[in-house]
Order: structure tokens, then C-alpha cells, then sequence
């Protein structure tokens, strides 16, 4: 509790539109875990996920990036019984450039639908940010399809995927789940959950319930058909989304559908140094993926924070800090190869590694990432994206398993 004494110590609010650390420091991963009820990921569990799926966890996995579940057992035991069930991401298309923080949820959902062998829904809340930000409607809607090529650039499979807006798909099936949603929520409980206050739109307190429906599989009848439990839903998101998802399954036997399970990952931090979320807004906060190699290469020189010495001589001494060091952060999101990655860990926080030389090594990881998403990007054309977003019904055998292609 705050009080006249502490009057600048603040807490860490972490909200779908807002992330802070208290004192504006780093996230309490721990203390969020606990605040919003949900469970850390024990290695237990991802050992059980690579016996279900034959298949190497992903190094987001493994090494805890997505850390928190809530009732990925359900899913895992009903799987392990031959039910399937669906995943369901989305992104808020808010610009028109995406940073690479942006891309560790869908590359971390194609890893999963590849592993699982099952279907993805993707909804793009064009209509959030209209409500959040000083944007045209047409504006959000053009986003959202700019970002939908940066999505599909990630490698999913258009047989067994489908990418929404929200404006041009928001006709009835969904349409129905959000107005039954939206009656068993009160305005004293959005209040409590989301924090709005008199002064938020109605809009923004009325949004809650469009990025809750697509967890319920009827909304896709062109995908899996009426009913609403013919499918398990499974969402991947950061954590900040869990509001959205707590309030969804709180009001999911209510309205007879499934609470959805989660899946869930910390913050990738921003170039600049670890707090919170990267900003989409600052230039030197993040990496693009339009970022050409001189550009990876000069903002990383110039702005990863780093975690070495002030000089040679005491970096050989004391060695670098691997708490704080931006490039060796980034190096456990992006270098596959955990050997390597303990090597440079090793020879780094020793000192006999310097911070020029583990940029270096970000860098070269870095660089073909980029480029490789620019090449797959550019071979995004109007048809593919027309694809991904038809309604078209999809061949209900070709969204699970193998499709022997
Ligand atoms: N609100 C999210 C954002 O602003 C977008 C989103 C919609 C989402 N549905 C989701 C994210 C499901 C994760 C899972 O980016």
C-alpha cells in the first residue's frame, strides 16, 4: 500500500496496454505469477510436451521464456488421450513495422502447431487499437494487413490456419459469443480486472469480450464447425494478455465452452536495457525486421546495453554482467545452439570474452534473421493473404496430424 511516506516508490503495473516495473526497475516474474494466479512451467512439463510431440522443446521453452501456464496439464492430458485441440494467437496491429520482439509469439505458435500438428486461429485487433490509439479505423485495418504478411513471413501453413481483423470478420458467429460474453461481465468487474476508470471510453470497457470469443471454437464454424466444445483451445501470449484470459475463463461455463488454456512468456527486453516491454515508438529501442545488416549492426554497437567493465583491464578481471547485458539476453532468445550459448556465457561473465565480441556474436546471429524474414516477407503476395483470411471451409482432416506433404 502506498502512503504519505513512499511517496515515489510505485509498484509494477502490468496491464494489455501497460508495463512498468516497480520503481521503474525490472519485472517480478515471480510476483506477477502470484498476483494473477497462474503457474510457472516446471521442466517436468516440458519433458512431457517432447514425449507427447516427439520433438526437441523449443529453446523459448527450454529456456524459459514462456514460463507460466494455466491448465496446459488439461490440454496435455486430453491430447495424450488422441482429443485435439486448437491454438489461438493475435496481435494488435498498432505499426507498420514490427520489431523483433514483435516475432517470438508467432515463432514460438508455429513451433507449437508444427509440434502438435494442429490448426491456429489469429485474430488482429484492428479495432483495439482504433480504441487506444489516435488512428483511423481504414488506417487499423490497412495495419492489419501489412502485419499479416510479417505474420505468414513466420511460415505457417494456410491449410490449417486462419488470420482475422476483427472489423472485416466481426460479422455474426463471433459476433454472438461476444454478446453472450459481455452479459456476464459487469461493469465493476472490468473495473477491478483491467483497471478502466470513468473516464475510459466506452469502447475500451466494451472491447474486452472481442479478443475473448475466439477461444471458443464456434466462432469458426468454416474451420470447426457449431459446436462450442468440439475443440480445446490453446492461447500463447506474453503475460501481459492473461486479463483478457482470466476474465474469458471466468465466464466460460457460463456460457457451456471450455476454458481456454495459456500459455505464457516474459517481456523481451529492450535494446536499451531491461524494463519492461521494447517500445515500438523509440528507433533506438529496438531492431526492426526491416532493419537492413549495417543498421543491426551500428544499433547494436552503439545502443545494446552492456554489461562489461569499464575498461579492459577490469572486464579481464571482474568479467561481465550477465544480469544486465542486453546482448546476452538476446543471444538466449535467438542462438539456438544451448552449447554455444553456455560457452559464451562462460567465457563473457570470465572476462575472457569482451563486450565488442559478444555483440559480435549477437550480431551474426541477428543479421540472417532479418534478412531471412525480409526474403520470406517479400514473397508475401495479395492471393496468400486472401488465402489465410477467406472463410473458405478448410478440409477438416487436413487441420491435424501429418498431411503426408
Ligand atoms: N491484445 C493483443 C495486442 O495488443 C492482440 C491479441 C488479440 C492477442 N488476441 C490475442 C495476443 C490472443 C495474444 C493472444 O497485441
Amino acid at each position: 500500500m502506498p502512503s504519505a511516506t513512499d511517496d515515489d516508490a510505485t509498484e509494477q503495473t502490468v496491464t494489455p496496454w501497460d508495463v512498468e516495473g516497480a520503481d521503474g526497475g525490472g519485472i517480478d516474474y515471480a510476483k506477477l505469477v502470484r498476483d494473477f494466479g497462474c503457474s510457472t512451467i516446471e521442466n517436468g512439463m516440458i519433458e512431457r510436451i517432447e514425449r507427447l510431440t516427439g520433438t526437441r522443446a523449443h529453446p523459448f521453452l527450454r529456456r524459459g521464456q514462456f514460463f507460466a501456464h494455466r491448465e496446459l496439464d488439461v490440454i496435455l492430458n486430453a491430447y495424450e488421450k488422441g482429443e485435439r485441440f486448437y491454438l489461438y494467437t493475435g496481435r494488435g496491429p498498432s505499426s507498420e513495422s514490427l520489431h523483433l520482439g514483435h516475432l517470438i509469439p508467432f515463432h514460438f505458435t508455429k513451433w507449437l502447431q508444427d509440434a502438435f500438428k494442429v490448426p491456429l486461429v489469429i485474430q488482429l485487433t484492428d479495432d483495439e487499437k482504433f480504441l487506444w490509439k489516435d488512428l483511423e479505423l481504414e488506417e487499423c485495418e490497412r495495419l492489419a494487413r501489412e502485419n499479416a504478411k510479417d505474420i505468414i513471413a513466420c511460415g505457417f501453413d494456410p491449410k490449417r490456419t486462419f488470420i482475422f481483423s476483427d472489423v472485416s470478420y466481426m460479422s455474426t458467429p463471433m459476433y454472438k459469443n461476444m454478446m453472450k460474453i459481455a452479459k456476464c461481465v459487469t461493469l465493476n468487474q472490468v473495473k477491478g480486472i483491467f483497471g478502466f476508470t470513468g473516464e475510459s471510453n466506452i469502447g475500451q470497457v466494451g472491447f474486452p469480450p472481442t479478443q475473448a470469443a475466439p477461444s471458443f471454437p464456434d466462432c469458426f464454424p468454416h474451420m470447426f464447425g457449431e459446436s462450442k466444445t468440439s475443440l480445446r483451445c490453446l492461447i500463447p501470449c506474453a503475460i501481459d494478455q492473461d486479463p483478457y484470459f482470466r476474465m474469458t475463463r471466468d465466464v466460460a461455463p457460463r456460457i457451456g465452452g471450455y476454458k481456454p488454456a495459456l500459455i505464457e512468456s516474459r517481456f523481451f527486453p529492450a535494446l536499451k536495457g531491461e524494463n519492461g516491454k521494447m517500445s515500438a515508438s523509440d528507433a533506438t529501442s529496438a531492431i526492426y525486421v526491416t532493419d537492413t545488416p549495417k543498421e543491426i549492426k551500428s544499433k547494436v554497437n552503439k545502443y545494446a546495453f552492456s554489461g562489461g567493465q569499464q575498461t579492459v583491464e577490469d572486464h579481464r578481471r571482474l568479467g561481465g554482467n550477465l544480469d544486465t547485458d542486453i546482448s546476452w539476453k538476446w543471444l538466449n532468445f535467438f542462438l539456438d545452439d544451448d552449447e554455444e550459448l553456455a560457452k559464451i556465457g562462460e567465457e563473457y561473465s570470465s572476462g575472457r570474452m569482451l563486450s565488442g565480441e559478444i555483440k559480435a556474436k549477437l550480431i551474426d546471429v541477428l543479421t540472417p534473421i532479418c534478412v531471412g524474414h525480409q526474403e520470406a516477407r517479400a514473397k508475401v503476395t495479395d492471393e496468400l493473404i486472401d488465402e489465410f483470411m477467406s472463410t473458405r471451409p478448410r478440409v477438416y482432416a487436413s487441420l491435424f496430424g501429418d498431411m503426408g506433404d
